[in-house]
């Protein structure tokens, strides 16, 4: 599996943890930076990151700013994108076996590092359980073909 990653400056500090963690788990990781604690827009790195798993560059990715939650919503405006924005290992696990979330995003003034590691790998070894899930999503795949361009 390859992992895209991005962060902005508020993220960062959940950076090493995750790509180590992603490492560990036998994924190639495709970091898209931030590379410094220097003030950033989270715009810009949710929309790669986002992207990249979009275009199929990526697998899936893991995205991180202060809270999580700015660069959950720019990652969603990318079509075919579901970013759940994941606070605890039960969250990440039921994002991916409910709603198959391409990408995680995690909160550097929310969650420690140790805790990323655990989310990040809670996520990462779970699996999407279909069946009902899927008409779910396909519902959601609906409103993005009636709203996006
Ligand atoms: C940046 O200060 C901060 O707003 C950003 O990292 C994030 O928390 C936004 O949702």
């Amino acid at each position: 599996m390859k992992i895209a990653v991005g962060c902005d400056h508020g993220g960062i500090v959940l950076k090493e943890s995750v790509v180590n963690t992603l490492n560990a788990l036998g994924a190639e990781v495709l970091d898209l930076g931030c590379y410094s604690t220097d003030s950033v827009d989270y715009p810009e790195y949710g929309e790669k990151v986002a992207k990249a798993v979009a275009s199929g560059e990526a697998d899936a990715g893991v995205i991180m700013c202060g809270t999580g939650i700015g660069i959950s919503i720019a990652a969603n405006k990318v079509k075919g994108i579901r970013a759940a924005v994941v606070t605890n290992t039960y969250m990440a696990k039921l994002t991916k076996n409910h709603n198959n979330a391409n990408i995680i995003a995690l909160g550097g003034r929310v969650i420690s590092p140790e805790e990323a590691k655990d989310i990040v790998e809670a996520w990462y070894t779970a699996e999407y359980e279909g069946g009902r899930h899927q008409r779910r999503l396909d519902m959601i795949s609906r409103i993005e073909d009636e709203n996006f361009k």
